[in-house]
């Protein structure tokens, strides 16, 4: 079974319409409206949507989480049945601060194969396509570096490595910076920080750390169609989230997931730009229109693409 290439365009514009709502709070210092603009907007275009949709990943539970909750039904209820993740604003501190790398992201995949994950953490590492068994989370890091700059026939000093700046991660940073390779540091948003690794063009060969778990699942759904590599581990240290973890069926706590457990078969994925960034540009208003700049992949028609789309401002 594949998903009808008609809903590309579909969700193109639920993304573009949800980064258009939230770039009116771009740079007003308010993370929460500018998240709750883009899920107003999100749901009620995905509404709109002839599909039996079901959200996988969304805003939290429906005790934190009135609107695209995890497990709310969405679409018309006619047509084929989907799993949804969503992150309306990945990155709200950039909207908020006005700051380059703000995207609204949807992942698609068809129903039950779109991994439910718990809110929390997870360690992850991903590169660009290599052979099997080269990178691997549980590797030591300088392993790890030794294998990929065999790979690419370069000294592990010209390898530059994306993280999140966090103080969990002050131990892997002294060891980059030891080892002499090319940090760039993030302070938010790993979605982009692992696309990264998808196109030698933003010179990342390797994203790794400790993120949110949700947006770790975002980030393997968009590599699946570059063939990228990816694996991740969710991080349970709370009798909460352990509790979550139980509930949900997950009995191994400790277990790895590789990419292909995490997505499987055919699946879309829409990154649209609220702040501009080096990977897209954000909403632009042009008279009576405005202009969105869209990430898109289609794992079966192998598209990857970014899409620039004119709306009405009045539609
Ligand atoms: P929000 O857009 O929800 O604020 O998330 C931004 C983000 O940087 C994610 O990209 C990342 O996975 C997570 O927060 C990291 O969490 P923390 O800020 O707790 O380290």
């Amino acid at each position: 079974m594949t998903i009808d290439k008609k809903f590309i365009d579909q969700f193109i514009t639920v993304t573009s319409k949800a980064a258009h709502s939230s770039s009116y709070l771009i740079g007003k210092r308010d993370k929460i409206k500018a998240d709750k603009a883009a899920v107003d907007t999100m749901r009620e275009e995905l509404n709109k949507i002839n599909m039996k949709g079901q959200v996988v990943i969304g805003e939290g539970y429906l005790d934190e989480a009135p609107l695209l909750y995890t497990g709310e039904i969405l679409g018309t209820q006619k047509g084929p049945s989907f799993d949804i993740a969503v992150d309306p604003v990945e990155g709200t501190n950039f909207v908020a601060n006005n700051m380059p790398g703000g995207i609204a992201v949807i992942a698609i995949a068809e129903r039950g194969n779109l991994f439910n994950a718990p809110e929390t953490y997870m360690n992850k590492i991903a590169t660009g396509p290599i052979d099997k068994g080269l990178i691997d989370l549980d590797f030591p890091l300088k392993k790890n570096l030794k294998n990929l700059s065999e790979f690419y026939n370069k000294e592990i000093s010209s390898l530059t490595v994306c993280i999140l700046d966090r103080p969990r991660h002050k131990k892997i940073i002294d060891e980059l910076n030891d080892l002499n390779v090319n940090l760039k540091l993030i302070s938010d948003g790993d979605v982009l920080g692992a696309l990264y690794v998808s196109d030698p063009k933003y010179k990342i060969d390797m994203f790794l750390g400790i993120g949110g778990g949700p947006e770790g699942v975002l980030s393997a759904a968009a590599l699946d169609t570059y063939n990228c590599h990816f694996q991740g581990r969710f991080i349970f240290d709370n009798e909460k989230d352990i509790k979550e973890a139980r509930s949900m069926g997950i009995k191994d706590l400790n277990k790895k997931y590789e990419l292909p457990e995490i997505i499987k078969g055919d699946s879309i994925f829409c990154a649209t730009g609220i702040t501009s960034s080096n990977v897209l540009d954000g909403i632009k208003i042009d008279k009576n229109n405005f202009i969105s700049e869209t990430l898109v992949t289609h794992k079966n028609t192998n598209l990857k693409q970014v899409v620039k789309k004119v709306i009405s401002l009045n539609e």
